[in-house]
């Protein structure tokens, strides 16, 4: 598999097939400029400028065949619009003629994204070359599609073979590629320091055993930023047991995990000015005679008892103990990662990850970010007057909302509770998966909400952009 750094490249003038840009406004002028051939070619397959129709134009020469393709706004391309393209033509160099392909570079990479774990030589093909020249912006945006594949792989993989030792294994390795400091807590002192994630992840079997992973990066003296996900590796749902069809996909549970293991590649392979500690709670939901149970009490890291109304409710549960963990170093910032609920999909659907922060400021940043990405979030209400769906009769709170009403919230909600006071947080109950494919982004496991996230960090961050800014 590539690694993407091949897919676009520097403009030299080498040779390239012409990628023709055109939308409703500029089609006829362009027409105009046509060869004969070419126009007649057009009129015979019907082309009309609709966005991401696209036809090969003939050209003079049989070798010298180019493609014109409709986007939304010549002048303001999206990540995807070039994305089929980069699927479907034939393998090769091509450059968009008069322009560069800014934002769609993007698209181009992620449609030739191959999930090939368990069958390398049906999904090979040779890679399909988009040129630019501004050779400045290449780097950046190949990291982001690695950084994106690399979510897309850890989803993808079976929960038989990315368990909570994979997961760990995976953050190894990217901790020591970048000089992070990584720490592991399991056994008797993840059960002492993290009664939660223990309680989530003690009725697996030894080698899936569940722990905190951590990683520690960057400069005492920088701001102190924190990422945190979910990774159950597998959520069968514990003794209130899913049914098969919601089991089904739950290998992507450990999606948050992904997420902000990508996420603290980019920051470290960017060299962003913040001390980052990234921690993953990975953890398997599984059964047994071990397992936890509904009605049971337990203690969190942060001294709150928590009554189980729901084995189901696990993620919240192993985020609690890994944002009270997160809090104690007071950063300035934390965002979390989470496949938290099912209520977050019947809310907004599988594309669009529901956005929930305790500072104005923070959202906003993120959203632009995710329009700025083509990677949208929405904001939902941290509802405080819900917070009484959490009560319980013995216990601090219950992990499951006494009503179906409002999960999406109910579940932040919980959260909140284990965030520090003063403390920056946003957090985003991701899908991580997509139900079927579109242009660029194939069936399976899905960054939704990473490039928004880490636009927000550099917008925030990295003194480069601001200084480029003023
Ligand atoms: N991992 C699930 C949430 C989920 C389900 C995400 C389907 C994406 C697709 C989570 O652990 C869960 O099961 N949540 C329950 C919470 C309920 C028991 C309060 C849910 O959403 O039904
Ligand atoms: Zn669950
Ligand atoms: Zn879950």
């Amino acid at each position: 598999m590539t690694d993407y750094s091949d897919l676009i490249q520097p403009d030299k003038g080498q040779d390239a097939r012409a990628i023709h840009l055109v939308d409703k406004k500029s089609y006829d002028g362009w027409l105009k400029g046509r060869s004969a051939r070419e126009r007649a070619h057009l009129a015979a397959v019907g082309f009309k400028p609709d966005a991401f129709v696209h036809a090969i134009l003939p050209g003079d020469d049989p070798e010298k065949w180019g493609v014109v393709t409709a986007v939304a706004n010549v002048d303001s391309l999206s990540a995807w619009c070039l994305a089929k393209l980069g699927q479907i033509l034939p393998d090769g160099r091509y450059r968009v003629e008069g322009a560069q392909p800014g934002k769609a570079m993007f698209g181009w990479m992620s449609g030739q994204y191959r999930f090939d774990t368990y069958r390398p030589k049906a999904e090979a093909r040779a890679p399909r070359v988009l040129l630019t020249s501004d050779v400045g912006a290449i780097a950046a945006v190949v990291a982001e599609m690695r950084a994106t594949a690399l979510v897309r792989d850890m989803v993808n993989t079976p929960a038989a073979d990315m368990g909570p030792a994979a997961i760990e294994k995976e953050a190894e390795r990217i901790a020591k590629a970048h000089g992070a400091k990584l720490t592991v807590t399991k056994g008797e002192a993840l059960e002492q320091g993290y009664p939660m994630i223990h309680a989530v992840g003690r009725a697996a079997a030894k080698h899936h055993a569940p722990r905190l992973i951590e990683m520690v990066w960057g400069k005492d003296s920088h701001p102190k930023v924190a990422l945190v996900g979910k990774g159950i590796s597998f959520d069968s749902g514990g003794l209130d047991i899913k049914p098969s069809a919601g089991m089904r996909l739950m290998k992507k549970d450990m999606g948050g995990a992904a997420h902000v293991l990508a996420l603290a590649e980019l920051v470290m392979a960017g060299g962003l000015p913040v001390r980052l500690h990234c921690l993953v709670a990975a953890a398997e939901n599984a059964i047994s005679a071990d397992a936890f149970r509904p009605g049971d009490v337990l203690r969190s890291r942060l001294g709150l008892t928590v009554e189980i109304g729901n084995t189901d409710a696990e993620g919240r549960l192993v985020l609690g103990d890994a944002l009270a963990k997160a809090s104690e170093d007071k950063p300035e910032l934390i965002v979390d990662f989470a496949t938290l609920t099912g209520a977050a999909r019947v809310a907004l659907g599988p594309d669009l990850p529901p956005l929930f922060a305790n500072d104005d400021g923070l959202a906003e940043a993120m959203l632009t970010g995710g329009i700025e990405r083509d990677d949208p979030l929405w904001r939902m209400p941290l509802w405080d007057a819900y917070a009484d769906l959490l009560e319980t009769d013995i216990a601090d709170l219950g992990n499951a909302g006494s009503s179906a009403f409002a999960g999406t919230i109910t579940a932040a909600l919980f959260l909140k509770r284990f965030v520090g006071e003063g403390i920056a947080w946003a957090h985003i109950d991701t899908f991580a998966w997509r139900p079927s494919a579109k242009h660029g982004r194939p069936k399976g496991g899905a960054a939704l909400g990473l490039r928004a996230t880490w636009a927000m960090l550099q917008s925030r961050y990295d003194r480069r952009r601001k200084s480029d800014a003023s």
